[in-house]
């Protein structure tokens, strides 16, 4: 009898010390797949200690002031108003980032891997096959935008702006560059300088960055601050855009570490810069964050 596959590559993990490499890479050591060695093996294992100790260990990581402020649902119509505003700006020039990341693919499958998360942002849901998909006008968090259809309601900002239109402001006051403060337009411009810039490694970094960021538990805090914010005013604020964002994050989270790794073995990377663009794009993420705050502090009530 077979061993059960899992099973031979976790004896494979534990006979050459490779504990902690993800089932992917375990498999492309052990069929001796180009790029793939123990030894890289273990200096990549050397590398992770590094980035969890020099990158993911970012204070926006570990510790966000506003997302805890956020969570604790005390916020005022004027804090919740401007969070949608930042929030809305934000969204909007992350499509930029988003374009330029696809731009610069330079293989045919990162092209599309950049376009299937533009295309869904604008409006084209996702289709995993399964029954569910068809039952939400936010469509599935998995699978593809192939041959899926375009409908304005499933583009994410118009999620935002069905927040925005129950807290009375209107289309014009959400969205541009010129609502944004300085600080949310720094975060977007790094956003579109650092991921989608022209250097394959430093947007991978930034890549990784991020999305150990969105995975960090935020949107979660958000949705527990706007729960409590509707239980406590009676506002009725919809909040498909966050638990939406909520889940796809959970799902992504699997995957990142699985494409550092093949980054990682299938590259040339550069540790130094790998740890040093990751930081410089996370300190754009805090900007963004202490912005708020800053604005929240301005805009709460002066007991
Ligand atoms: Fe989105």
């Amino acid at each position: 009898m077979q061993p059960h596959p899992q099973t031979s590559l976790d004896g494979f993990a534990h006979r050459y010390h490779l504990e902690g490499l993800t089932h992917p890479s375990l498999l492309a050591l052990s069929g001796e797949q180009d790029g793939y060695s123990v030894d890289k093996a273990k200096r990549f294992l050397t590398f992770q200690q590094r980035i969890n100790h020099e990158l993911l260990r970012h204070r926006v990581i570990v510790n966000n002031p506003y997302t805890a402020w956020f969570e604790e649902g005390a916020q005022n119509a004027a804090q919740i108003k401007a969070f949608i505003i930042q929030f809305s700006v934000f969204s909007n020039q992350f499509l930029i980032a988003q374009l330029n990341k696809m731009i610069h693919a330079d293989t045919l499958e990162s092209m599309h891997a950049s376009k299937e998360i533009l295309a869904n942002e604008i409006g084209v849901r996702y289709q995993s096959g399964k029954q569910q998909d068809s039952q939400s006008f936010m469509g599935a968090i998995e699978g593809s935008i192939d041959g899926s259809r375009f409908s304005f309601n499933a583009a994410h900002f118009e999620w935002l702006y069905n927040i925005a239109k129950e807290l009375g402001l209107s289309f014009a006051e959400i969205g541009q560059p010129k609502h944004g403060t300085e600080a949310t337009l720094f975060f977007c411009n790094e956003l579109i300088r650092l991921y989608g810039g022209d250097n394959y490694q430093i947007s991978q970094a930034a890549s990784y960055a991020v999305e150990n960021w969105a995975a960090a538990g935020f949107w979660g805090q958000l949705i527990r601050g706007f729960q409590k914010y509707n239980d406590r005013t009676g506002a009725d604020l919809p909040l498909g855009f966050f638990i939406w964002h909520d889940k796809l994050e959970a799902q992504h989270a699997a995957h990142t570490q699985e494409e550092l790794e093949e980054l990682y073995f299938t590259q040339d990377l550069d540790e130094d810069d790998f740890i040093h663009y990751g930081n410089e794009m996370l300190d754009g993420v805090a900007a963004f964050w202490d912005g708020l705050d800053e604005q929240r502090r301005k805009l709460g009530s002066l007991h």
